[in-house]
């Protein structure tokens, strides 16, 4: 008998615990209809660690998720925690895990559902079948780049200090998974950079157009500029199949593509590392959504975006093509039938909460598997 999947789960804060217990009925559901059984294990990250252990993330948590074949990320983060340091803040939990794993592409997709097609701000005619994916960069840029820092200036100023920076290894790791996983969609690559104002940009253009000239002819590669892609995304979002940008720019995109599709309690994410020696590949999936302090233990957030995530774990991790495509068509039918969480609430359909989101999803996989 083949040895169980270890699974690392990091609630972390907020509406992160709430989610995850929704992904756990999955996950139990799997382990009894599919056969599918994971050495579960679950432990702190973000302010929920700060609060026992006095660090946003352990050392003994970290050898966790390295030694697990998969981390199910929740969110960190909280007003609670605000005032701390840089370098104690509970968002330090998910940048040592991205850093600490080599976890250097996040995968990013906006994908309109047709049951939520109207709870796009956008018009329908503009988002419909959207199916976009958005490579970020996750280890370099700016987020890690040195120096970095508060000074004080002799003038009695303060300035501070962060640094963009990339290599040319960083960028072509980044962009081959970027070209492959365009190679297996529609064929079309876009990168994105300010390679009119930025070194680190031009370098990166120039990088990415030498690596699709060198190993990917089949693929039609495009470069813009990162303000051109945010006003493009809402202007017509369905001209990009795959595109790939900087650590920065793709947090923003990546929150901009994500309202396209309605909600960003919709939106699963995938963050992979290189494939190792032994043949594993680190990997952790999280929804793109934080902690959303504002409406965490009200049992209101929609746990889709975590449970897609658990989807695509079974994906990308395991190659499980078929129960991830049947979760996800489980959550696609639990909106058609209209049951909402307030985010993407529209006229006609039913307000519910999160346990009640999660409960249809299970039982929607029941019937689907009948
Ligand atoms: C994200 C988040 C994180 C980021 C924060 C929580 C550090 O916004 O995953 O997009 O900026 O990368
Ligand atoms: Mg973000």
């Amino acid at each position: 008998m083949p040895a169980n999947k270890k699974l690392l789960l990091l609630p972390g804060d907020g509406i992160g615990p709430e989610v995850m217990r929704e992904v756990r009925r999955v996950i139990d559901w799997m382990a009894h209809r599919r056969a599918i059984s994971f050495d579960l294990a679950e432990d702190l990250v973000g302010g929920a660690s700060i609060d026992v252990r006095g660090t946003p993330i352990s050392d003994s948590t970290l050898a966790s998720a390295r030694d697990a074949d998969a981390v199910l990320f929740g969110a960190v983060g909280g007003p609670k925690w605000d005032s701390l340091d840089f370098d104690k803040r509970p968002e330090i939990g998910i940048l040592a895990l991205r850093r600490e794993l080599g976890l250097f592409a996040n995968l990013r997709p906006a994908l309109v559902l047709e049951p939520l097609v109207e709870a796009s701000t956008l018009k329908p005619e503009v988002v419909r079948g959207l199916d976009l994916m958005i490579v970020r960069e996750s280890t370099g840029g700016i987020y890690f780049g040195e120096p970095r820092g508060i000074d004080s200036l002799p003038d009695g100023q303060k300035r501070g200090i962060n640094t963009e920076v990339y290599t040319t290894g960083e960028i072509e790791r980044v962009g081959r998974i970027a070209f492959e996983l365009a190679s297996r969609r529609r064929k079309r690559l876009c990168s994105v950079e300010k390679a009119n104002v930025m070194e680190s940009g031009l370098l990166w253009r120039q990088t990415i157009a030498a690596l699709g000239a060198r190993e990917f002819p089949g693929i039609a590669l495009s470069h813009m500029y990162a303000d051109n892609c945010a006003m493009q995304l809402v202007r017509n979002p369905r001209q990009f199949d795959v595109i790939v940008t900087s650590n920065l720019f793709g947090d923003l995109l990546s929150d901009l593509a994500s309202m396209l599709t309605g909600s960003l309690g919709m939106l699963p994410s995938a963050t992979i590392g290189a494939v190792d020696a032994s043949g594993k590949r680190p990997a952790l999936y999280e929804p793109i959504h934080g902690s959303a302090p504002d409406i965490a233990g009200k049992g209101i957030a929609n746990p889709m975006a975590e449970i897609l995530s658990f989807a695509m774990l079974l994906r990308w991790s395991f190659g499980l093509e078929d129960d991830a495509a049947l979760i996800e068509r489980a959550a696609t039918r639990v909106l058609a039938s209209g049951l909402r969480t307030p985010d993407v609430m529209a006229p006609g359909c039913a307000r519910v909460g999160t346990a009640v989101m999660g409960e249809a999803v299970v039982r929607e996989l029941d019937k689907l598997a009948a």
